[in-house]
């Protein structure tokens, strides 16, 4: 695999081919998912939850993300590796990028950031400095208390249309990628026809351009697997080997099927 790039993700969207993207968070795993071939590493701030047991992101800090974004830098090969931006960095534009800056210096080569249209400005603001942006839409953890729980988002025709609307704006301001995360398949359908950008999903159905999952899911050892999971290392008999059957899935347009779809 060569090193993966925005480009890369832009060029297999045109060729029609999906990419497959995992969260890690150590050294150790970033190297085995690298060597899988899976074209993105997420320093996700779900490490609040899989790694330090809390029942939300809502207590990780941009401490912790940037302690693993180091981690996570050291062990990767060619795979792009995208952090997150912990709950409230949002809060102004300015704080936005100074805490992006700080992912960046610690190894990131995009940001992940949770929100809608109003995110325009930032988004704006870090590409102008060269810095890319992955939007995650749709289930966003952090407003979990806003949502009242983990439930699909854009299930009505309205919500649906105004996901796509702040989308198609958070692309004009510069993001490279759209993440959506548990919304109806057919909305992730529209969403990729319509985007010019790469659309990964978690939760989002097969026809987007890239699919991503949380590490610990993949390997069974989450203490609750959401419906849009699945365990590979149940068919596979290393760590590696289920690394590689999660790739050779999205790739192939196996995973998810439609029990892992809303
Ligand atoms: O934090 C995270 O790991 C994420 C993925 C689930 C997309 O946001």
């Amino acid at each position: 695999m060569k090193t993966v790039t925005t480009r890369t993700l832009q060029a297999l969207k045109h060729a029609g081919e999906t990419f497959s993207c995992l969260t890690a968070y150590d050294a150790s795993f970033a190297r085995i998912a690298s060597q899988t071939g899976i074209e993105v590493l997420l320093v996700g701030d779900s490490l609040g939850m899989v790694l330090q047991g809390h029942s939300t992101t809502l207590p990780v800090t941009l401490d912790d993300i940037c302690y693993h974004t180091r981690c996570v830098a050291r062990g990767k090969e060619k795979s792009l590796l995208m952090a997150d931006l912990p709950f409230m960095s949002n809060t102004s534009t300015e704080r936005l990028l100074q805490d992006a800056g700080v992912l960046m210096r610690a190894g990131a080569e995009m940001i992940k950031i949770e929100g809608e249209a109003w995110l325009a400005e930032g988004i704006r603001e870090l590409t102008r400095r060269g810095v890319p942006v992955c939007a995650h839409m749709g289930l966003t953890p952090q407003s979990v208390h806003q949502f009242g729980g983990y439930r699909v988002q854009g299930r009505n025709s309205s919500q649906a249309e105004q996901m796509l609307a702040d989308a198609r704006a958070l692309v004009d301001a510069g993001a490279s990628i759209i993440l959506l995360e548990c919304v109806p398949a057919h909305l992730g359908r529209i969403m990729r026809d319509t985007l010019e950008v790469p659309v990964i999903g978690i939760g989002a159905g097969v026809e987007v351009d890239g699919q991503i999952l949380v590490m610990h899911d993949v390997l069974g050892v989450s203490p609750r697997s959401p419906r849009f999971a699945k365990n590979f290392l149940a068919e596979s008999d290393s760590i590696a080997a289920a690394f590689g059957a999660y790739h050779e899935a999205v790739k192939t347009r196996r995973f998810p099927s439609e029990e892992h779809s809303f």
